[in-house]
């Protein structure tokens, strides 16, 4: 007998049809659960979550963070500790405040500040399912009142001074914790993205900087109200607060004394994720993304080098910033940052990025979210999210963001990956060759550019690309967070997914749908290669939603975990 030829596609699982159910899909050979749930104790003193009140400041402190995003799982001997991202709060849902949909209480605020930063726990399999370990002596949760170091060359520089730490060394707590990192040294990197949200003004004729305002801050907060409690959130009185959030932070999830530091030779900006590979001559190389509207793609390299074993622990606080230019033949140079090329001093690039990164003569981009880096070959992804300005305005004091290169529509709604090849197969190398591995659209609604690049069709069509990562065996995860109506230009593509491709093929097939209003964020597998673990983030924010315990209940954010039915691996 003939064995059946195997399929010529490394994707084999039936795709998932688009849908808009409040549950997740996923292909009928895997199954899911949950593994962490937002409010969810970490300790046997916290109290369980009430779906009345969504809990307390004080049981938030307790208790898994709002919004899980980057995630990664570190093994310390036989224990899996899993830490994952809490980037923000839904304000609709977790005070409880269903007339106001804001804080009403100082007893809020703190609970909303207590729902952001990091969560990390120790979780253990029983059963086929990944679950908490409470009480365990990793658990640990970082908020936004978390003392932080502040390390690399903008530690004690005049613009990172506060009254309340006149030396300019020591932050308080991390916020919209968005993508992630990982080092070969057994640390965690946590992004801060849209850090200006929380920042206000109690004088309404404050003129905040031309620095403040390239990033967004100003005398109005996203509502969060977190300048009622502190004054460090008022820039009217604290003006050099906002210089000290919109960094990577680094730390060791596997001691839970470790402390935390913000690695600000990373560069200031919005911060998506930190993908990190150890060039061949063993400089570390972090290619980060800048997610705002017409903002850049970065890259930094260390100046000293990985060795396996040793104290690595200063890598990231040295090195230097380079910002890529996409030009239209196909090309690219990354751009040195240096005191040289912008007439500005290290500390200033590390703390006015952006504003190096315009004197240079960067390109402009679709909003860059997650970097990946494919581990069987030199090249590197970065999902371009959306952008509705493209064509038509700059960000706040920034560049021109013209159509054209990687960023080939104006009005971009659906957004695009784009992929770069570093010249001589070296990722420290200053130019690359580049191409669109993949313009997403909708066929089913037009008939030119907007209907993407010939690897979407009706039957996989997605918009928004997000979150990026590759498995072990070289396949490239995609996950959205877009546009979830289902109606005119996202007709037929149902709820935010994940979608698996093929980087040599471009062969693309939806993996997941996530329940309603969600984004989908995060990846970390476990260390057999069987669980990949997926986060949910803000199901039903509009007020759709029950997942995941269905009813009348409160929507929560959640990590889940997938894994065959068959056992085996997944990658
Ligand atoms: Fe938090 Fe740009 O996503
Ligand atoms: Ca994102
Ligand atoms: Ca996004």
């Amino acid at each position: 007998i003939m064995a059946r030829a195997e399929s010529s596609s490394r994707l084999k699982f039936e795709q998932v049809a688009a849908n808009d159910l409040d549950t997740i899909t996923v292909p009928k050979e895997f199954d899911w659960h949950i593994v962490s749930t937002w409010g969810e104790p970490l300790w046997s003193n916290s109290i369980p979550f009430d779906q009345t009140t969504r809990g307390t400041a004080a049981s938030q402190e307790l208790s898994v963070g709002d919004n899980n995003d980057g995630m990664a799982l570190f093994q310390d001997g036989d224990k899996n500790i899993l830490v994952s991202n809490n980037e923000y709060v839904n304000q609709s849902i977790i005070y409880g405040n269903r007339e106001s949909r804001k804080p009403e209480t100082a007893d809020d605020v703190n609970k909303g500040m207590a729902g952001h930063g990091m969560t990390v726990t120790e979780i253990a399999l029983h059963d086929g399912k990944w679950a908490i370990v409470v009480d365990s002596p990793y658990n640990r949760r970082i908020t936004a009142n978390t003392p932080i170091e502040i390390s690399g060359p903008a530690r004690g520089h005049a613009m990172m001074k506060t009254a309340a730490d006149p030396e300019g060394v020591l932050a308080l707590g991390t916020w919209n914790n968005c993508g992630n990192g990982r080092t070969p040294w057994g640390t965690y990197l946590t992004c801060e993205e849209n850090f200006n949200g929380y920042f206000s003004s109690s004088d309404e004729n404050y003129q905040p900087s031309a620095d403040l305002k390239r990033y967004g801050v100003g005398n109005k907060d996203w509502g969060y109200a977190w300048a009622t409690v502190d004054d460090r959130f008022d820039i009217s009185k604290n003006p050099t607060e906002p210089n000290r959030f919109g960094y990577v932070v680094e730390f060791d999830p596997s001691n839970p004394k470790s402390a935390l530091k913000k690695r600000t030779a990373l560069g200031r900006f919005k911060h998506e994720n930190a993908e990190l590979v150890v060039a061949d001559n063993g400089q570390v190389v972090v290619y980060l993304g800048d997610d705002e509207r017409g903002e850049f793609l970065y890259k930094f390299i260390s100046a000293a080098k990985f060795i396996e074993g040793g104290d690595n622990s200063s890598l990231l606080d040295d090195g230097t910033l380079y910002v890529a230019k996409f030009d239209d033949d196909m090309t690219g140079k990354w751009l040195p940052m240096t005191p040289e090329t912008t007439g500005m001093t290290r500390a200033e690039i590390s703390i006015l990025t952006r504003q190096a990164a315009s004197k240079v003569g960067a390109t402009t981009m679709d909003r860059p979210e997650w970097v990946a880096v494919n581990p069987n070959k030199t090249e590197a992804f970065v999902a371009l999210t959306n952008n509705k300005n493209r064509g038509k305005k700059p960000n706040a004091g920034g560049d021109e963001a013209p159509v054209g290169g990687p960023n080939p529509r104006a009005e971009n709604q659906y957004g695009q990956i784009v992929r770069w090849t570093p010249a001589n197969a070296d990722h420290t190398a200053d130019s690359f060759e580049w191409d669109l591995f993949v313009v997403a659209g909708n066929p089913a609604v037009h008939g030119d550019a907007y209907a993407g690049s010939k690897n979407i069709t009706a039957e996989n069509m997605f918009n928004s690309p997000d979150g990026l990562a590759f498995d072990a065996s070289g396949l490239l995860w995609i996950q959205t967070d877009g546009n979830y109506s289902n109606k005119k230009d996202f007709a037929g593509m149902g709820n935010n997914q994940m979608l698996l491709a093929d980087p040599e093929t471009g062969d693309i097939k939806r993996f997941m749908v996530g329940p309603k209003e969600c984004e989908v964020t995060g990846f970390a597998w476990s260390a057999d290669r069987k669980t990949v673990f997926v986060a949910i983030q803000h199901p039903g924010e509009k007020g759709n939603s029950h997942y995941p315990e269905g009813g009348t209940t409160v929507p929560r954010s959640t990590v889940i975990g997938i894994s065959r039915k068959d056992g085996d691996a997944i990658s």
